[in-house]
């Protein structure tokens, strides 16, 4: 069974956004942060390019946030998720706007590896952060992204996910809501005195910390510095300050 998000230490909660377009960066990069970080999140982009063998090299230098984002019918995930596990990422992710019964069915199949021996943990993404009072006004939604993040927060809890992925600004109510067991993953993450880039609505690690973020997800002040290793143990330390 995964350890409680209650023991782990500032260095595991740190998610590095490995956002490089090649293998060969990728597993370069893996090596300078072997050991001195938590995880390091694959996307889609390099999962298409380089595949799941891929994967389990990287695993082999860091544990692997597998965000693939899963959204389809219930069996379609389920039989894609039961491909992905046999990776054994330390966690995966499906949209939770799939709705209950994929939600439970991407439960079953996590359990269902853990139960034989995995490790992996199950995070629902709540509301792209793309997606505006706007965007979301066009598909339908009324009111405000915050109360959306925290009802879908609520259906992934009920449906037995381990966790989601939102906002630093949205995990101290999605806490309150389903308890500290229930994981907040948060990118957005910015130390202090970092650029912003293209991020919007940021905190500082200890700010996430304090609001309840589990996992903090930062990419750019990490793969873009000079010496990444050295702002890796640099944010560790700012989680601790
Ligand atoms: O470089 P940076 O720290 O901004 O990278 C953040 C990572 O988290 C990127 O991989 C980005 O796609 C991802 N992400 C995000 N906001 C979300 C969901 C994912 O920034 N709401």
């Amino acid at each position: 069974m995964p350890a409680s998000s209650l023991t782990l230490t500032a260095r595991e909660r740190l998610v590095v956004a490995l956002d490089v377009p090649t293998a060969k960066e990728a597993l370069a990069m893996a090596d300078r942060l072997s050991g001195r970080v938590g995880m390091l999140k694959l996307g889609l982009e390099l999962f298409c390019a380089e595949g799941p063998s891929f994967v389990k090299e990287l695993q082999a230098r860091v544990p692997v946030f597998l965000d693939l984002k899963l959204h389809d019918i219930p069996t379609t995930v389920r039989r894609a998720l039961d491909a992905l596990l046999r990776l054994d990422p330390r966690l995966v992710d499906v949209h939770a706007q799939g709705g209950p019964a994929m939600l439970e069915a991407a439960v079953e199949a996590v359990h269902a590896h853990r139960a034989a021996g995995g490790q992996t943990e199950l995070l629902a993404v709540t509301v792209l952060t793309s997606l505006d009072r706007e965007a979301l006004a066009a598909l339908g939604h009324a009111g405000q992204p915050e109360d959306l993040v925290l009802a879908y927060a609520k259906l992934a809890h009920q449906a037995g996910c381990d966790g989601v992925v939102c906002s630093a600004w949205e995990a101290s109510a999605i806490r309150q809501a389903c308890g500290e067991g229930f994981h907040r993953l948060t990118p957005g993450i910015r130390p202090t005195g970092a650029a912003t880039q293209d991020q919007a609505r940021i905190m500082t690690p200890a700010q996430a910390l304090k609001q309840g973020s589990t996992w903090l997800v930062v990419g750019r002040p990490i793969t873009h510095a000079a010496d990444p290793a050295a702002a890796a143990e640099a944010i560790v330390a700012e989680m601790l300050s």
